[in-house]
């Protein structure tokens, strides 16, 4: 059994994960970490072997700092933070833990990353709009930062700015248009449900520890 830690528990993420390591078979919920719980991470670090971090983008560094100092492996869902700090402390921790980092665990989203690469060798001109709930802390979000570094070294051109909408009844909404001559090509994925993002969290859960480098991104990289 693979013992996880949720970081971030009382939020939205953190609640559907652990829903999801409770409800797998070769996962057990060994603690739920959150200031909003009265539970701090560093306490409960020695009880686990994979930390998963859905919580905010001024948190997210100092936690997987923290857990690759103890040797325990990390898989971040949370957007917003420095990725180049994020992948330079993954390197230079003592070794023990790995870090995985996915700004979007849902497939259909990152179906929607890959086919934007294949689209864009063909029609490089395009927009992103991403649409989220009101709360979201972080704009544009981290799948469309993504999406945007992935089509760029396709020979795509992402124009400026990403549009990002927040709205009440939105959960997870991306959109990428392609224009060409005389036509436009759009791909949209929505996560109507957190339970979206459950499969691959719980995939990085049971990868991370493996993987052949400390620091990795992208989902697309497990599948
Ligand atoms: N990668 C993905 O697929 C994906 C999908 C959805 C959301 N997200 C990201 O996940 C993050 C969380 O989103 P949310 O909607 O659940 O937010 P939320 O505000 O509902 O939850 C964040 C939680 O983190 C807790 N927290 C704050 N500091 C903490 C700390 N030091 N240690 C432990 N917990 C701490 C807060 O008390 C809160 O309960 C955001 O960055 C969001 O963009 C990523």
């Amino acid at each position: 059994m693979i013992r996880v830690i949720v970081a971030g528990a009382a939020g939205r993420m953190g609640q559907a994960v652990c829903e999801a390591v409770e409800g797998a078979d070769d996962t057990v919920l060994a603690a739920k970490a959150d200031p909003a719980l009265g539970v701090e991470l560093a306490d409960v670090l020695g009880e686990a072997d994979v930390v998963v971090d859905f919580t905010t983008p001024d948190t997210a560094l100092g936690n997987l700092r923290a857990c690759l100092d103890a040797g325990v492996s990390v898989v971040v869902g949370t957007t917003g933070f420095d990725l180049g700090a994020a992948r330079e402390a993954a390197e230079s921790a003592p070794p023990g833990g790995n870090c995985f980092v996915a700004p979007n665990f849902a497939i259909g989203a990152v179906l929607l990353m890959e086919v934007s690469q294949t689209i864009a060798r063909h029609m490089p001109e395009c927009e992103i709009v991403e649409l989220h709930h009101d709360r979201k802390l972080d704009a544009p979000s981290g799948t469309a930062k993504r999406t945007a570094e992935l089509i760029g070294a396709a020979g795509g051109n992402v124009h400026e700015p990403i549009h990002s909408v927040r709205l009440p009844g939105l959960v997870a909404h991306q959109e990428v248009i392609f224009g060409g001559e005389g036509q436009t090509l759009s791909l949209r994925h929505d996560s109507i449900d957190r339970r979206s993002f459950m499969p691959g969290v719980l995939l990085a859960v049971r990868k991370v520890g493996a993987l052949p480098d400390r620091f990795t991104v992208g989902l697309e990289g497990l599948l």
